[in-house]
């Protein structure tokens, strides 16, 4: 039977366009099409796992032209396959997966986020989502050895958020996040030269010197455009961390109950409310790949090329794997193992090996850290719109979460 081409579908359904189908299939699996291809929803934890396995699935080719030239930009690690990829992502992991480093940037953070409450309380109100991109943008290019001054930051961070906010609509925030990844793939690019050729010299070990020394498969270095863009894949979605602080300050707003237990400085806890804000909350929709010949999942023989979706806020709320999954819970992440394929806000498998975010841990330290200040802000919260549209991807509080900072009693 011929299916209805389901894009304006998802643009009009948002986060809904999968469990919808879902549910009124009764199937796990979704047979639909998506930007003119026959397209497959799948969920579940046996679902992600059949969607890692390159034999089935392959990224090459399949990323959609608006979603590369906004959030991955083009030749990323994302649209990688086999070696290529493998050699890719090695660089990723060395640069995002020690300890060391994640402490050190987790300590540039708190410390930008202390020096900004001060600044913050001196104003009569702040909008957080803004605010906290500023001091996460900061924090991380400094991080990853990119000269920037104080002055410069809010427009990095605006821009760095706009290319984010852009990728899954075609209007005006389209066209934002295309002149912000131009304008910052040409800024890198210029200094990934710079230090190449030594009228630059940055902190050796550092993102911008690894990646401007980085060699692919073939022992050529990057096109020094990708090593921007490569760059930005580490800068962008560390600043898109801003959408978890936004939402985190939405969970303590609307369960209070949860502020004490992270205020007084609860590891374990401050933790599990970072998986539950990533959990609950809805950001990246779902991941995509093709099928790099006929394959066969559920039931459903899958045509050579055509998308499969593994649904990423479906599974994060299936109730099968997380029971009450719209209740806001930090709890049911205390003294609980996370299988790889079972908690997928940021993809699942191996992220050594696998295309997983290798910025998990990052985030989930940068999360939890700054979920503590927040919880230990002294803030009124004045009259605004906090409600959060399951239509618009990336959703966010309406409001970005207006406050009113008195100080802080960290
Ligand atoms: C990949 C989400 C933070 C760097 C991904 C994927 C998702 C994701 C869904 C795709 C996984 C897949 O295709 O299988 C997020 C979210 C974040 C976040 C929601 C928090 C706001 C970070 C951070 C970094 C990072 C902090 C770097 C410091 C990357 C890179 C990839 C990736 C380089 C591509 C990996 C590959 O293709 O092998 N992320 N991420 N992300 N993420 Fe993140």
């Amino acid at each position: 039977m011929p299916r209805l081409e389901n894009s304006l579908q998802l643009f009009a359904k948002g986060y809904g366009w999968l469990p919808d189908k879902r549910r009124a299939l009764g199937r796990r699996t979704v047979p639909t099409r998506l930007g003119g291809l026959p397209a497959y929803g799948i969920e579940g934890p046996e679902a992600a796992r059949f969607l890692y396995d390159e034999d089935h699935v392959v990224r090459s080719h399949a990323i959609p032209e608006p979603v590369r030239g906004t959030l991955f930009g083009k030749g990323a690690v994302h649209t990688l396959d086999g070696e290529k990829h493998r050699v890719r992502k090695a660089m990723f992991v060395a640069l995002l997966m020690r300890e060391d480093g994640i402490a050190s940037l987790v300590q540039r953070m708190t410390a930008a986020w202390d020096d900004a409450v001060e600044e913050w309380a001196r104003r009569p109100q702040i909008v957080l989502f803004e605010e906290s991109a500023n001091v996460i943008a900061g924090a991380v290019a400094r991080w990853a050895g990119v000269p920037v001054t104080d002055g410069e930051v809010p427009a990095l961070a605006r821009d760095l958020q706009a290319m984010v906010d852009g990728f899954a609509t075609g209007g005006p925030r389209h066209v934002r996040a295309r002149r912000a990844r131009g304008r910052r793939e040409a800024w890198l690019g210029r200094l990934v030269r710079d230090v190449r050729s030594g009228t630059i010299s940055v902190e050796p070990g550092s993102a911008v010197e690894v990646v401007a020394q980085h060699r692919e498969v073939d022992g050529e270095q990057l096109d020094s455009h990708v090593a921007a863009v490569e760059l930005l894949n580490i800068i962008r979605p560390t600043t898109a961390i801003s959408w978890f602080v936004a939402f985190s300050a939405h969970a303590l707003i609307r369960w209070p109950e949860n502020r004490k237990r992270l205020a007084d400085g609860d590891a374990a806890f401050a933790e599990a409310f970072a998986h539950e804000v990533r959990r609950f909350y809805p950001f990246a929709p779902f991941i995509g790949g093709r099928a790099p010949r006929a394959v066969e999942w559920d039931g459903e023989r899958i045509p050579e090329n055509a998308m499969v979706l593994l649904d990423l806020y479906g599974q994060n709320h299936d109730a099968d794997l997380w029971g009450d999954p719209y209740a806001f819970r930090p709890e049911r992440f205390l003294g609980r193992e996370i299988g790889a394929f079972e908690l997928v806000p940021q993809g699942a498998g191996d992220p050594r090996a696998d295309h997983r975010c290798p910025g998990e841990q990052i985030t989930v330290a940068v999360l939890s850290a700054l979920a503590v200040r927040l919880a230990c802000l002294q803030v009124d919260v004045p009259e605004q719109d906090l409600s959060i549209s399951l239509r618009r991807i990336p959703a966010r509080p309406r409001s970005g979460v207006v406050l009113q900072v008195r100080g802080s009693a960290a």
